[in-house]
């Protein structure tokens, strides 16, 4: 890519001197209309359909006053906001425009036809932006007499709410446009993350396994997507990946990942799922049709009454990031088990029960191997502020008195005990390394840095932590190890390791 000194004329103005132009007045459209409109400048809507601009703008007037009612803006002002927003009837009208947002059908034909439309017509100085959500912006770029000013500026639903912007760089964008498409951004009120244009940006990128690792549980017969909903909210998730997908829409969700997985020419990594394609052949959609994994919303789990036996002779096992989280959690629950530092397994244990923490081994597995029936695996319990289920798996041969007994350690640690069928990898941890290990070849492929795939996470899917908050919390041997048990299980290139993780290890 090649650097020139340019001079955006969006970068050198005031709001009020530089006028900004949307096409495409749909959802999205109009909303970076209303952001654009509040941060000052004069904004120009151009839709397709007629009638489609002035509808936005009536909406945006609507949005507005509802900001009045709350009190978070005065009625003046959003007179003055309104005043700056103007309909327009043809691309040529936009000739004045510094910024031009492209928000159109997500179709690379007709963006690409505009895009080149737009270039011949603005002067060198104006920067051209688009919000898609899957296309290349290198592709969208293609054909431009000025390939260099196109900057992928991805917004996220609602608009005026979301925080995040993915500045997208294409191939021969400048790094002085993808810097004022920054500045611009955080003059909105957002805050950018740059990401280079590689299929799914990087939240749609790094949140694939959020879904992929629920699927798989689910066409394994795992558990319910009620279960596994819960474990993930125990994680500190807003949403389980049942609900969230339904909420999403099964078709939208599924559409993504299929993009993702073909622009990876079938990298098993993306996968889709037969469980939710199953779901969109059967029309069961999610919420907006009243269907999905659930009839409607989720009703919510009781709270967990945590108990107060005193377990003396409980004993907790290893050492380790892992461990450690155990022995906080236990210590705010007013335990204080002995511990055994030397072992060849983490856990707890009690009266011969072992209860290990997942590394990627089923308990069968592990029991078998270790000659010990009386085991069972323990998911990862990463978020103990928001305890409320744990999910466990069983060796075959564990006694009914002996998973009372490890039902009741959980209860007296604040956790309901979240029976999984015994599958590698329970859901938790699977979900956790496996985000984690997108974010390090993110990273690693130089589509982002960790300080932006972290906020792009948190701030584009409400995340209660980044994948390198996570590596950081789990240090990169729990996390290798899992994602190398799960790759010899499946012998699936899917839990290939990054060798961002590998390098972390050997601390290069
Ligand atoms: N909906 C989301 O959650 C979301 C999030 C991020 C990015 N995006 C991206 O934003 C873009 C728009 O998405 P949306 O959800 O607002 O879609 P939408 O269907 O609500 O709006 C698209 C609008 O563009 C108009 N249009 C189509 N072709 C046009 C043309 N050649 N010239 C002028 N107007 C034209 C249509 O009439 C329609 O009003 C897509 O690229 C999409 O991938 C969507």
């Amino acid at each position: 890519m090649s650097e020139e000194n340019k001079g955006w004329a969006i970068a050198q103005r005031e709001p009020a001197q530089a006028p900004v132009a949307v096409i495409g007045a749909g959802v999205m459209g109009a909303g970076i209309a209303q952001v654009a409109a509040q941060a000052g400048h004069p904004v120009q809507l151009l839709d397709l359909r007629p009638g489609a601009a002035e509808a936005a703008i009536g909406q945006i007037g609507k949005a507005l006053q509802g900001l009045v009612d709350k009190g978070r803006l005065e009625a003046a002002q959003r007179e003055t906001v309104l005043a700056r927003l103007r309909p327009a009837a043809a691309v040529s009208e936009l000739a004045d425009a510094v910024l031009v947002v492209e928000v159109i059908v997500e179709k690379l034909e007709p963006k690409q036809a505009l895009l080149r439309e737009l270039d011949g017509l603005l002067p060198p100085e104006a920067l051209i932006a688009s919000n898609t959500s899957s296309i290349s912006i290198t592709a969208l770029a293609n054909g431009m007499q000025r390939p260099e000013r196109l900057v992928g500026m991805h917004f996220f639903n609602p608009v005026p709410l979301m925080k995040l912007v993915e500045v997208v760089w294409g191939a021969e964008t400048l790094a002085s446009a993808a810097a004022a498409v920054e500045q611009i951004a955080r003059r909105w009120g957002k805050t950018p993350v740059h990401a280079k244009s590689t299929p799914g940006f990087i939240v749609n990128r790094i949140a694939r396994p959020y879904y992929a690792e629920t699927l798989q549980l689910l066409q394994e017969q795992a558990a319910t997507p009620a279960l596994l909903d819960r474990a993930l909210r125990a994680a500190g998730f807003r949403m389980g990946p049942c609900e969230l997908m339904d909420l999403i829409g099964h078709d939208t969700n599924y559409l993504v990942t299929q993009s993702v997985f073909e622009a990876n020419f079938g990298d098993k990594r993306y996968q889709p799922s037969l469980v939710q394609k199953a779901l969109v052949d059967g029309g069961r959609l999610g919420r907006k049709v009243g269907k999905g994994f659930y009839d409607g919303v989720p009703a919510a789990a009781a709270p967990v009454e945590p108990g107060t036996e005193e377990l003396p002779g409980l004993v907790l096992v290893g050492q380790g990031p892992l461990v450690e989280l155990l022995a906080g959690w236990a210590q705010q629950r007013g335990l204080a088990p002995r511990r055994r530092i030397e072992a060849d397994w983490c856990g707890l244990e009690l009266d011969g029960l072992q209860l290990h923490l997942c590394r990627g081994r089923s308990a069968a597995q592990l029991a078998h191997e270790r000659k010990h029936e009386a085991l069972a695996v323990i998911d990862w319990p990463v978020a103990p502020e928001r305890a409320d289920g744990l999910a466990i798996a069983f060796a075959p041969r564990v006694s009914a008195p002996q998973r009372e007994q490890a039902r009741a350690v959980l209860r007296r640690l604040g956790w309901e005990a979240l029976v999984l069928r015994d599958i590698p990898g329970l859901a938790v941890a699977r979900t956790l390394a496996m985000l984690v290990n997108e974010g390090a070849d993110a990273v690693w492929q130089g589509v982002c840095d960790e300080a932006g795939a972290d906020t792009a996470m948190k701030l584009g899917v409400n995340y209660p932590a980044g994948p390198f908050d996570w590596l950081a919390q789990l240090g990169a041997p729990a996390v290798v190890e899992l994602l190398d048990a799960l790759f010899e299980a499946y012998r699936s290139e899917r839990y290939r390791v990054s060798p961002l993780l590998r390098q972390r290890i050997w601390g290069a």
